[in-house]
């Protein structure tokens, strides 16, 4: 396999925005090689002695283990961090912590709500700062799906991509790296669950540069229509858990069910970045069927984290 490039030594990952289309390739080619080298069952120690710290104040199965199982894979150390345990809990600032966090790391992954709380940390710690989830942003998921659309449809300018659903952190992303790539992409979202009017108009403007698009609909059917990639997501996100009840009324006729896919471009496939909720954002013949991607999905978490890891990390 190539070298690894120095170009994007030290940087952090706070949102997709962060990096340039070309830096994000790198990202997304050096992912697709390493899950040929895992393949292969060889062994890329380039993390030796480095300890990644990882921030969690919501729960995670797929980003903690991708991180764990890839750190360990990249020969370094992974530091799991629950948030109730560390003194940030008691009131110690972000500032402070994130300065002595970077005294013994050698990278930060952060899962919390507050977009604010990744950028307090990205801007005072001396170590790449990576966003492993906020309410307002998840550009690790989105880069993997990104890997896997490549992956499955052989490129992924002109691509047409659908959310449907909750116009959310996991919208807002996919969106980004869609219009940075000149993919086509639609959010379908009931009134009141769009996504942020900020993150589309920034969306849009990407999409100006690379002849990409970006649409709302607030109808299943006509965001559907023709798409080659149906992706959903939860409809009650983390932190949302009172909402509920309102939530499972108000997206109901936006569950990913085989009547969308059938309008669909005759070869779509299906994408969720899990948890599912099977019966609600997505039903089981959808999930489960022949055309879900979502276990490939789900895998390409582990490459794409390593990826930057593996770039950012001195
Ligand atoms: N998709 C995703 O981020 O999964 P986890 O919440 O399990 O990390
Ligand atoms: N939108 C979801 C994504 C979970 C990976 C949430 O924030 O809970």
């Amino acid at each position: 396999m190539a070298g690894i490039p120095d170009s994007l030594k030290g940087r952090s990952y706070t949102r997709v925005s962060d990096w340039s289309r070309e830096e994000l390739e790198l990202a997304l080619d050096l992912a697709d090689e390493l899950k040929q080298e895992r393949l292969r069952r060889k062994e890329l120690r380039v993390l030796p002695g480095r300890t990644i710290g990882m921030i969690f104040h919501k729960p995670s199965t797929r980003t903690r283990v991708g991180f764990e199982v890839g750190i360990a894979e990249l020969g370094g150390m992974a530091l799991y961090l629950p948030a109730s345990d560390l003194q940030l809990a008691r009131g110690e600032s972000y500032r402070d912590t994130a300065l002595v966090l970077s005294r013994f790391l050698s990278a930060l992954l952060i899962r919390t709500f507050d977009q604010a709380e990744v950028d307090t940390f990205a801007e005072h710690a001396s170590i790449p700062v990576i966003n492993g989830l906020t309410d307002l942003a998840h550009p690790l998921q989105a880069l993997a799906d990104a890997m896997t659309i490549r992956e499955r449809l052989g490129g992924l300018e002109g691509v047409r991509l659908t959310y449907l659903g909750d116009g959310n952190n996991v919208c807002h992303s996919l969106m980004r790296i869609a219009a940075l790539f000149g993919m086509h992409f639609t959010a379908a979202c009931p009134t009141g669950y769009e996504p942020s009017a900020a993150v589309v108009a920034a969306a849009q403007t990407d999409a100006l540069v690379s002849g990409g698009s970006v649409r709302l609909t607030s109808d299943p059917l006509d965001g559907s229509d023709a798409a080659d990639v149906l992706y959903t997501d939860v409809w009650t996100s983390m932190g949302q858990e009172e909402e509920r009840a309102q939530r499972l009324l108000d997206l109901e006729r936006f569950s990913l069910d085989a009547e969308l896919l059938s309008v669909a471009s005759r070869e779509a496939v299906a994408m969720h970045c899990l948890p599912a909720h099977v019966g609600e954002e997505i039903t089981e013949e959808v999930l489960y069927g022949p055309r879900s991607l979502v276990w490939d999905q789900a895998e390409n978490r582990l490459h794409t984290q390593k990826a930057i890891m593996a770039l950012v990390i001195r």
